[in-house]
């Protein structure tokens, strides 16, 4: 088959022409099953032969609407000019040639954009990487090497990726760590601020979380603090005000690096360029990825200069990381950023889904609460008149009949009850009013 053209020249329509998945994608499906690792799994099985704006089409003729960007890897949209000019002028010149070999300017180029983008006026340093769970490695392996000590903070909920020490950081068992231990040691998971949840002000959250990890960790231990200013896979929950900062002060006047993972959260997506910039908190380290590169895999550590250097000549490093077209991209997606003024439009997607999510709750009894920043939104489901009682198969029904819809949408949290909208921020105001029309419906009919 030839590749469709995709880009925000598609036509923007939501348009099913056949049942969700249609023949072509259950065929392919089966192709899938037969020749893909099982534990690959697939939420929305639609084969996809083009994507962008803010729709995706698949093998079949339909057009979906994205509520998803690839798990909020297309903020700037899918196939978007920027990015895919300089992918094809990159392509055209070299693919690899390693950095750590032979080094090239477009690496050099995304190092200096994050300095000047990531939060803080400090001299700051970058290294770059292929996954989110790479740098957030890396950024341990900086702070260790930084501090002269070795435990890790984590916090409740927290998903930070699949790989061993990562798995150790994240929280959920099922399906990220289930039947893969033993896990990397000295990782200490400490309460987080959940609002719905604990109903603590975000300073006396803070307050426990410290003393969890200065009494069962110690502070003379602890090499790092990683959070994610708003959860990701752990429920899109945003701690109470206060909460980060305090965190924050805290690892400053002890020595302890406080990594941010805006792995999720970054570039644009809360309607600022990062999830920390809404409380002015400055961390010592920042992991970043997704929507760092418009669908190329890339990912950074960026941080404090004096940290970031603490590490010995090749200790950092591996060999695709930072690859010249995974960095053209990068650099394609932040001129996307700028040029359409993408802080802007999340905080006014974010206002329009808001809307949307408020009217829904107030038909909805099952939903215990919205939340979100910017264009990075969920709410909560639970059972009517509790804020403790998750209701996944509410959540995964809803979600189903989303999907036969047309809508694509993701659910996440550690009980599976919270849906999450990460559209692109290239989405039309008139798909996004469709889209949450399809939400509306689907409440309605699975009640
Ligand atoms: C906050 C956060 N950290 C780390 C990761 C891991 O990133 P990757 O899947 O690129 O390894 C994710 C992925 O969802 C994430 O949301």
């Amino acid at each position: 088959m030839t590749a469709q053209t995709g880009g925000p020249g598609l036509p923007q329509e939501r348009r099913l022409v056949t049942e969700i998945p249609g023949p072509a994608s259950a065929a392919a499906l089966e192709r899938k099953r037969a020749h893909v690792a099982d534990g690959v799994g697939t939420m929305l099985p639609v084969f996809v032969t083009a994507a962008g704006g803010g729709v995706i089409v698949d093998v079949d003729g339909n057009s979906l609407i994205d509520l998803g960007s690839g798990i909020a890897v297309t903020t700037v949209g899918n196939a978007a000019p920027s990015v895919t000019r300089r992918v094809h002028e990159q392509v055209d010149a070299f693919t690899h040639t390693c950095f750590m070999i032979t080094p090239y300017d477009g690496y050099v180029d995304v190092c200096a954009a994050l300095t000047e983008l990531t939060p803080g006026r400090h001299a700051k340093k970058s290294a770059l990487f292929n996954s989110g769970a790479e740098a957030v490695e890396n950024a341990v392996k900086i702070a260790r090497a930084a501090t002269g000590k070795d435990a890790v903070g984590v916090f409740d909920h927290a998903y930070h990726g699949r790989t061993n020490l990562t798995m150790a950081m994240t929280a959920k068992n099922m399906p990220y760590k289930h039947g893969f231990g033993p896990f990397a040691g000295e990782v200490y998971r400490a309460p987080l601020s959940y609002p719905l949840r604990d109903g603590l002000s975000g300073e006396a959250a803070a307050a426990r979380a410290i003393d969890h990890l200065d009494k069962q960790v110690g502070v003379d231990n602890l090499a790092c603090v990683v959070i994610e200013p708003i959860l990701g896979e752990g429920g899109f929950v945003v701690p109470a005000p206060g909460f980060l900062p305090a965190l924050a002060d805290w690892c400053r006047d002890r020595g302890i690096v406080f990594v941010a993972d805006e792995i999720q959260s970054g570039f644009c997506r809360t309607g600022d360029w990062f999830a920390c910039d809404h409380e002015g908190v400055v961390p010592d380290l920042v992991t970043t990825a997704k929507g760092i590169a418009g669908g190329l895999p890339l990912a950074a550590v960026t941080g404090r200069a004096e940290l970031m250097d603490s590490v010995h000549a090749g200790g950092l490093g591996g060999t695709y990381g930072g690859n010249p077209v995974a960095c053209a991209a990068a650099l394609g997606a932040m001129e996307e950023m700028r040029t359409h003024d993408l802080v802007a439009r999340a905080r006014a997607i974010g206002d329009r889904m808001l809307t949307h999510l408020e009217k829904l709750r107030a038909e909805h009894p099952a939903i215990a609460d919205v939340r979100g920043r910017g264009a990075m939104m969920a709410i909560e489901l639970c059972a009517p008149g509790t804020t403790t009682e998750p209701d996944a198969a509410r959540a995964a029904a809803v979600n189903a009949a989303c999907h036969r819809a047309g809508v694509v949408t993701l659910t996440c949290g550690t009980w599976g009850n919270v849906f999450r909208f990460l559209p692109p921020l290239s989405i039309s105001d008139e798909l996004l009013d469709e889209a949450f029309g399809v939400v509306g419906e689907a409440f309605a009919t699975t009640a």
